[in-house]
């Protein structure tokens, strides 16, 4: 075989077969077909698409290039969550302890942020001690005694992704759609859970940027995983202005705990239930969508999804009194608010503007290198629809740097937009494919 036939083969659009495809992605993750040539194939597949089995046949191919994690050492159905990316996005440590509260294993592997979007292993590590460099074997072992565990990605999962992603990163063959989902579905696959329920962002701060794109991608991904054999569900979720009140990794780890106290804002609270009923649906704990979000509700009333991420939190490292007394964890120096100058009501909080002003701030990462600072960010103190008055705080910022903190808060105020009319309600939830 020769990676210049496929190559042509493609640039023909006609279909590769299962052969073709492993041998593509073995050589590529081995070194044996030079980046110039993938380069080649994957803009081919940019113009001429690839059919569901190429796309299955491609995502098995790059799940197989490294570690396929077995979770069967662990009781119970698995079922993973994973999110698109976005801003404010600390959905999984509510939603996380609120599943595990009801028996359910959740066995989470997690990355860091990039960019204007944060990342769950970030957060956690705003606990001192906290660790997420677990081996399998204690992964395993926390995942049965205490019913979640979250590690980092290991460095040899999906290695055949890693080096694609990087290579269609700097040639323009990212947006195309297959390639897009058999990348994130090729990782999800790989940490071996028998049920996937993904959260497609859409709007401003998301990746896929209008809900056609978001959906198409939910689709093509939940078709890859039904065909590997998975429970699959996708809900689409708004991402046009951050999610929730808090972005920044120590700000957004109390307001989890806020939310685990039952004081979460509404819209954060209106996506964990969502993506939890799939999740409580799949662990066959619930036959209908009412009765899951029931018992989901009854985790918070009852706090036993607060004790279960202070449980968590201590097995993993860190101290539970971080959880019970959220205000001792460490603070910015600098607070500086956002001053409204506008009456009105809020239309608009640009989630990639207040993305970036994190960034600005120290909270994320220009590049994969980059070291944090974990305790700046941004409170927003106004969300889209809310009344605004001259001289209302509408944003709170956290900074350890003047001059940042100035920055950051220009970038504010080109985010939020101010109107004369109430704007109508945009629904959190887009849609749920299964
Ligand atoms: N995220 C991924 O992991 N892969 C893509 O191709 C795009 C976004």
């Amino acid at each position: 075989m020769r990676m210049y036939d496929l190559i042509n083969k493609k640039k023909k659009g006609e279909a590769l077969t299962k052969e073709e495809i492993e041998f593509m992605i073995t050589g590529y993750t081995n070194g044996e077909i030079p980046d110039y040539q993938m380069s080649a194939m994957m803009m081919a597949i940019c113009f001429q698409g690839m059919n569901d089995e190429e796309t299955l046949n491609l995502t098995l191919a790059m799940r197989d290039s490294g570690d396929v994690l077995d979770l069967s050492e662990i009781e119970g159905i698995k079922v993973d969550k994973h999110s698109t990316g976005g801003v404010g996005d600390k959905t999984s440590l509510v939603l996380a302890p609120m599943v595990a509260a009801l028996g359910i294993p959740v066995a989470k592997m997690s990355g860091r942020g990039l960019g204007h979007t944060g990342g769950t292993i970030d957060k956690l590590e705003c606990f001192p001690g906290f660790s997420t460099s677990l081996t399998e074997e204690q992964f395993y072992q926390n995942v049965n005694q205490v019913k979640m565990a979250i590690m980092g990605q290991t460095a040899n999962l999906a290695p055949a992704d890693k080096k694609l992603y990087a290579l269609r990163d700097v040639t323009a063959t990212v947006d195309q759609l297959s390639l897009i989902a058999s990348s994130i579905m090729s990782k999800k696959l790989a940490a071996g859970a028998d049920a996937i329920v993904l959260d497609v962002k859409t709007g401003n701060g998301a990746f896929m940027k209008t809900e056609e794109d978001a959906v198409a991608l939910a689709k093509e991904m939940v078709k890859i995983g039904k065909n590997a054999g998975k429970k699959m569900a996708a809900v689409v979720t708004d991402m046009d202005q951050p999610l929730g009140n808090a972005v920044g990794n120590v700000l957004e780890v109390k307001e989890a705990i806020l939310a685990l106290n039952g004081l979460g804002p509404k819209d954060f609270m209106e996506v964990v239930y969502a993506l939890g009923t799939q999740m409580v649906l799949f662990a066959e704990k619930a036959k209908t969508e009412e009765e899951a979000r029931a018992m989901l509700e009854e985790t918070i009333k009852n706090k036993t999804a607060l004790d279960k991420f202070a449980e968590f939190v201590e097995a993993q490292g860190g101290e539970k009194r971080f959880v019970y007394q959220p205000e001792i964890l460490p603070r910015a120096g600098i607070v500086m608010e956002v001053i409204n100058t506008e009456e009105g009501y809020v239309s608009k909080i640009k989630a990639e503007e207040i993305g970036l002003a994190s960034l600005v701030l120290g909270g994320g990462r220009a590049t994969k290198e980059s070291k944090i600072d974990l305790t700046v960010g941004v409170l927003l103190n106004k969300k889209r629809g809310d009344k605004v008055k001259m001289g209302d705080v509408l944003a709170t910022i956290f900074a350890n740097d003047m001059e940042k903190a100035k920055e950051a808060y220009a970038k504010i105020v080109c985010a939020y937009e101010v109107q004369q009319e109430e704007p109508n309600p945009v629904p959190m939830i887009k849609g749920i494919l299964k």
